[in-house]
């Protein structure tokens, strides 16, 4: 069996493909550290850094918005643990601090993720991912991916207030970093030990609208309010939130609780809505046995870089065109689902490719041979179709009319989102999370279409 037969078999059996890639075919060094991400040997001591609730008695309400932010989910994430877990099982145990040096930078240079460690036995701080401190005692930038940032365990807390009221707890010092996008680009970009570019939110983000006028990460993703920036402190005009709100919210059970739940996602419904609009056109010319030509457009609404952005590998978004006639009935649909939840794609264990018309937009994966992987330690090539910046991009559709189709149909464009498809969540053997996954529209347009004039 080839490996995407084998791939999809045990896709279908529901386990994660356990094949080590045999070093895979890729020309790289397995055993490279990097001095400042990945050393060698551990560069600092967790003890040395305090957890989140150190910091909450007198931050409540920064913890508090932390707490329930995907940084705060970074190590404990089922998804992570899962995906790294099949990268190290793929190099025989090897690789085993990549996956890891910005969910837990911490951790990673503290030495706790060398061959056969367990998410089990961590420190708590490193079990608190980009907790408090793996962002306050970062010092300096020297690369701008691949958590590029010095830590300093010792010295003040970094921040952006220059006029901090002093404090037993710590020394407080201003960093301009603070307010820069780079100090985000330290781990939103992702560099495989390939040098394929996995994530290229800031790479996208220079390049952008907003990057050329200087609004940043931390306007769009840190919104403002007044209040205290700690309980001995003065009242404050701008606070930032610590929410981080993006496109997920956890999985998982025990992170957070459903009151919680419920305000994530409808904070990641909001800003997923913002992000573009789709129209609809009916090209002229549909007739009953004849074609109808759809033009369905999408525009990239954020000025800070792609649609998608991130993980783009993993996302789904999609255009769902459905075309009903004046009776009702469905004559035509692309981007359905099929009866696992999945798309009729390549990845459907039901109806593999069975969605010819499909449009996604993201990005995927293929090996040396040229086959779709999931997994980008198996990639040779990354390739996307992400919207840049600001950017529309206009998709036609050749809808075969029914004879007997009844004037007039409607035709109608959905823009689908969901972080991840359930055919990965299945491949890791987490089914249990499956009923999780949401779906967000993100923009609807519909047109009327009747027949011309004869
Ligand atoms: C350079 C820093 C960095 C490295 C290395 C890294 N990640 Fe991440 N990871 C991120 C960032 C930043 C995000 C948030 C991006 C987003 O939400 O789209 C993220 C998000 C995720 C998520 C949640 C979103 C999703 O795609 O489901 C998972 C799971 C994940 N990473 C797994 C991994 C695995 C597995 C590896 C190793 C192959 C890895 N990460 C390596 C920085 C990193
Ligand atoms: C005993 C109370 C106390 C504890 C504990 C505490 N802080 Fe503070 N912190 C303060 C006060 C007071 C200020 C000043 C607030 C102001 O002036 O508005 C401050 C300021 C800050 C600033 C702003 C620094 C700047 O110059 O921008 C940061 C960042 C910060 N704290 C992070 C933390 C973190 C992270 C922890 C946990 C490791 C922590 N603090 C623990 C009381 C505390
Ligand atoms: C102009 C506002 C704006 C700016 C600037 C901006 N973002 Fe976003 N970001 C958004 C919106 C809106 C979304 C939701 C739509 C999407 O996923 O693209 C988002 C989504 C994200 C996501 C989740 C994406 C996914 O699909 O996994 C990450 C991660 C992210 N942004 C990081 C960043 C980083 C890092 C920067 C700076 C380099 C940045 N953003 C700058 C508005 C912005
Ligand atoms: C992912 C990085 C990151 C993490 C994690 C993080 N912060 Fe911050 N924090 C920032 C940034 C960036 C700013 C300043 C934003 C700006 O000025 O644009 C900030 C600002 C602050 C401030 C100054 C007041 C304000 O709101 O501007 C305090 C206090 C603070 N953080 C405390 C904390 C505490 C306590 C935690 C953990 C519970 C924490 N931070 C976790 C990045 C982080
Ligand atoms: C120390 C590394 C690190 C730094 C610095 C960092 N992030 Fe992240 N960020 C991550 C990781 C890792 C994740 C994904 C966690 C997960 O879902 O497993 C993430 C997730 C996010 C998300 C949630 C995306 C989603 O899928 O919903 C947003 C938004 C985000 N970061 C924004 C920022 C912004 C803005 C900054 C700069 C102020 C920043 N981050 C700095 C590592 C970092």
């Amino acid at each position: 069996m080839n490996r995407t037969a084998l791939l999809s078999a045990l896709l279908l059996a529901g386990c994660p493909e356990p094949t080590p890639p045999s070093d895979t075919d890729l020309p790289v060094d397995l055993e490279a550290h990097d001095p400042l991400s990945r050393p060698a040997e551990p560069t600092l001591d967790p003890a040395d850094f305090e957890t989140s609730t150190t910091c909450a008695a007198c931050h409540p309400d920064h913890a508090a918005e932390w707490s329930s932010s995907q940084h705060a989910d970074a190590i404990r994430d089922p998804v992570f643990q899962a995906l790294s877990g099949v990268r190290v099982s793929n190099h025989d145990g090897r690789q085993t601090q990549f996956c890891i040096q910005c969910h837990s930078a911490i951790g990673v240079r503290g030495g706790e993720f060398g061959p056969g460690f367990t998410f089990d036995a961590l420190s708590p701080v490193v079990r608190e991912g980009v907790t408090c401190v793996a962002c306050h005692r970062i010092s300096e930038l020297v690369r701008e991916n691949n958590a590029g940032h010095v830590l300093d365990p010792t010295g003040p807390l970094r921040g952006p207030l220059s006029d901090s009221t002093p404090t037993d707890a710590h020394g407080s010092e201003a960093s301009p970093i603070f307010a820069q996008s780079e100090l985000c680009g330290s781990c939103h970009d992702v560099v495989e030990v390939s040098d394929l570019p996995l994530e290229r939110a800031y790479a996208e983000w220079l390049e952008s609208p907003a990057g050329a006028d200087g609004r940043t990460c931390q306007d769009c993703h840190m919104p403002v309010r007044a209040g205290k920036a700690a309980v001995q402190g003065p009242d404050r005009p701008m606070l930032h939130s610590h929410r981080f709100i993006g496109v997920d919210v956890p999985l998982q059970d025990d992170f957070v609780d459903e009151a919680t739940r419920g305000e994530l996602i409808a904070a990641t419904t909001d800003l997923l809505r913002s992000a573009a609009t789709v129209s609809l056109d009916a090209r002229p010319g549909a007739e009953p046995g004849g074609e109808l030509d759809l033009d369905v457009t999408v525009v990239n609404q954020v000025d800070g870089h792609s649609l998608p952005t991130g993980s783009t590998f993993n996302r789904q978004l999609w255009i769902e065109l459905t075309v009903t006639d004046a009776n009702g009935d469905v004559v035509y649909v692309s981007g359905d689902l099929d009866a696992q939840g999945d798309l009729r794609n390549r990845w459907s264990g039901l109806d593999p490719y069975g969605d010819a018309d499909l449009v996604t937009i993201g990005s995927g994966f293929v090996d040396p041979a040229g086959e779709p992987t999931l997994f980008p330690w198996l990639a040779a090539d990354h390739s996307s179709t992400a919207i840049p910046a600001g950017v529309q991009r206009t998709f036609r559709y050749f809808v075969p009319v029914p004879a007997n189709a009844a004037a007039p149909l409607q035709a109608t464009a959905r823009l689908r989102f969901r972080p991840l498809g359930p055919f990965l969540l299945r491949a890791l053997g987490l089914d249990a999370l499956v009923p999780r996954l949401g779906i967000v529209d993100m923009d609807a347009a519909s047109a009327d279409v009747t027949w011309e004039p004869l």
